[in-house]
C-alpha cells in the first residue's frame, strides 16, 4: 500500500518508524506492505518518489530533506495538492495540527484525496468532528475508506471496538474519559497539587500545551464526543450541540472532598439517544468509586459502551504519544488492507 503522508511531525514520524521497524513482521504476518511515498510539511518543503521513499534516510532527514538522498523518480517540492492529486499513492494519511473550529486545511485534503480515488486516515480531529458525514458519502461514493481511529484515545481502538466488535450490540451510550491532559491533573490534584501545579506539571511534561485552554475547558474532549457521535452513533453533531465544561473551576478542596467519600471528579463526555436523536455533553462529574471510569488514573483515557445486548464495555489505555498514535493509523491501514483482500 502506497502512502502519502501530509504532514510529518510526531505521529507522523511515529508511523514511518512502526513502519522501518516492522515492516518485515507486517509483511510476514499480514501480508501488508506499508510504503511511504511522499510526505508533505508545512515549513520543510515536501518529497515524493513514485518508487517509495526510503524510510531509514527520511527519518534521518526528518528535521531537513535537504539531506535525503538523490534518486532517479525523485520530486522536492510538490505541493500537497500535486502530491494528493497526481501521485500515486493508495491512501493519504492526514496528520497536520487540529483546527478545531475550521477544520481546515485538513478536510480540504481528505476531500481531494477521496474525490481523487484515494483512501483517506486521519490523525486529526476536525475532519472526523465537523464534516464526517459529508467525507464518508464521498468515501462511499468513491469506492474508499475514511478512518479515523487515531482521533479517540490515540492507540486504543476505541472506535473500532464500537464500530466492529461491539456492531450489533446496540449501543446505547458511550461515556469516556476523552482528554489525557485534564485526567493527569486531576490525578495529580488528588494527589495534593493545586490547579495551577497541576497544570505548570502537566506543561513541563509536554501534555499541556503553553495555552491550555482546548484541553482545560473540555474542547478537545468536545471534539471527540463529536467525532464518536458522528463515526458510531450517525450523528451530524456541530459545535453548539454539545453542552462544554472544562475543569479550571474546580479547587483543591472539591477534589480532596470527593476523595475521603470515596469519589472521583472526572471530565465526562457522554453521547447517547434520546428521542431519535443523537446528543452529547461534556461534564465535570463526581464519580462513586466503582464507576469503571473512576480508577482510569494520569494521562490514560478509556470510554465505557452501554450497550442492550451485554450491558457495559469498558476499554482503556494511552492515549498520545508518536507511537501509539502511529498504531492507531497502522491499525486504520491493517484494516483496509484486510477488507480490500476479502473484497
Ligand atoms: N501528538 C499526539 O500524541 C497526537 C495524538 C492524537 C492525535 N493527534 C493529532 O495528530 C495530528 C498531528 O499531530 P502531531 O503531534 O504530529 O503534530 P506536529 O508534530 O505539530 O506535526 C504537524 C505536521 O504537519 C505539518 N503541516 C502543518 N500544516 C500543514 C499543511 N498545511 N500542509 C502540510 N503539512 C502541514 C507540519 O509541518 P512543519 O513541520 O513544516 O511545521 C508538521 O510536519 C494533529 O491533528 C493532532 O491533533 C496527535
Amino acid at each position: 500500500m502506497k502512502l502519502a503522508l501530509i504532514g510529518f511531525g510526531t505521529v507522523g514520524q511515529g508511523l514511518a518508524t512502526i513502519l522501518r521497524d516492522r515492516g518485515e513482521t507486517l509483511r510476514g504476518d499480514y501480508g501488508f506492505d506499508g510504503q511511504i511515498v511522499a510526505v508533505s510539511t508545512a515549513r520543510r518543503g515536501s518529497l515524493y518518489d513514485p518508487n517509495g521513499l526510503d524510510i531509514v534516510a527520511l527519518l534521518e532527514n526528518a528535521q531537513d530533506f535537504s539531506g535525503y538522498p538523490e534518486s532517479e523518480g525523485l520530486q522536492r517540492g510538490w505541493s500537497t495538492e500535486q502530491i494528493i492529486r497526481e501521485g500515486n499513492a493508495d491512501a493519504v494519511v492526514e496528520v497536520t495540527p487540529t483546527d478545531i473550529t475550521s477544520g481546515q486545511p485538513a478536510i480540504w485534503h481528505i476531500q481531494t484525496a477521496l474525490e481523487s480515488g484515494k483512501h483517506a486516515i486521519s490523525a486529526n480531529k476536525g475532519p472526523a468532528a465537523l464534516a464526517f458525514r459529508d467525507l464518508n458519502t464521498l468515501a462511499k461514493a468513491n469506492g474508499v475508506e475514511f478512518y479515523n481511529e487515531a482521533t479517540v484515545i490515540g492507540g486504543t481502538p476505541a472506535i473500532r471496538l464500537g464500530e466492529e466488535l461491539l456492531a450489533g450490540s446496540g449501543i446505547t451510550e458511550m461515556r469516556g474519559i476523552l482528554n489525557g491532559t485534564t485526567n493527569y491533573m486531576l490525578t495529580r490534584m488528588e494527589g495534593g497539587a493545586t490547579y495551577m501545579e497541576a497544570l505548570t506539571e502537566a506543561q513541563r511534561l509536554g501534555y499541556a500545551e503553553t495555552d491550555p485552554t482546548a484541553d482545560v475547558e473540555g474542547h478537545d474532549a468536545a471534539a471527540k464526543v463529536m467525532i464518536l457521535a458522528n463515526v458510531l452513533m450517525g450523528g451530524d453533531l456541530k459545535n453548539a450541540d454539545v453542552p462544554r465544561q472544562g475543569i479550571s473551576a474546580l479547587s483543591l478542596e472539591e477534589v480532596q472532598d470527593a476523595l475521603k467519600n470515596g469519589e472521583h471528579y472526572k471530565l465526562i463526555g457522554k453521547v447517547w439517544r434520546e428521542g431519535g436523536q443523537t446528543k452529547a455533553s461534556v461534564e465535570l462529574m463526581r464519580l462513586p468509586g466503582s464507576d469503571p471510569l473512576a480508577g482510569v488514573a494520569g494521562a490514560d483515557m478509556a470510554i465505557t459502551y452501554s450497550t442492550d445486548l451485554m450491558r457495559h464495555a469498558t476499554i482503556s489505555g494511552a492515549g498520545a504519544g508518536a507511537i501509539p498514535t502511529g498504531f492507531a493509523l497502522l491499525s486504520d491501514l491493517l484494516a483496509i488492507h484486510r477488507k480490500s483482500h476479502h473484497a
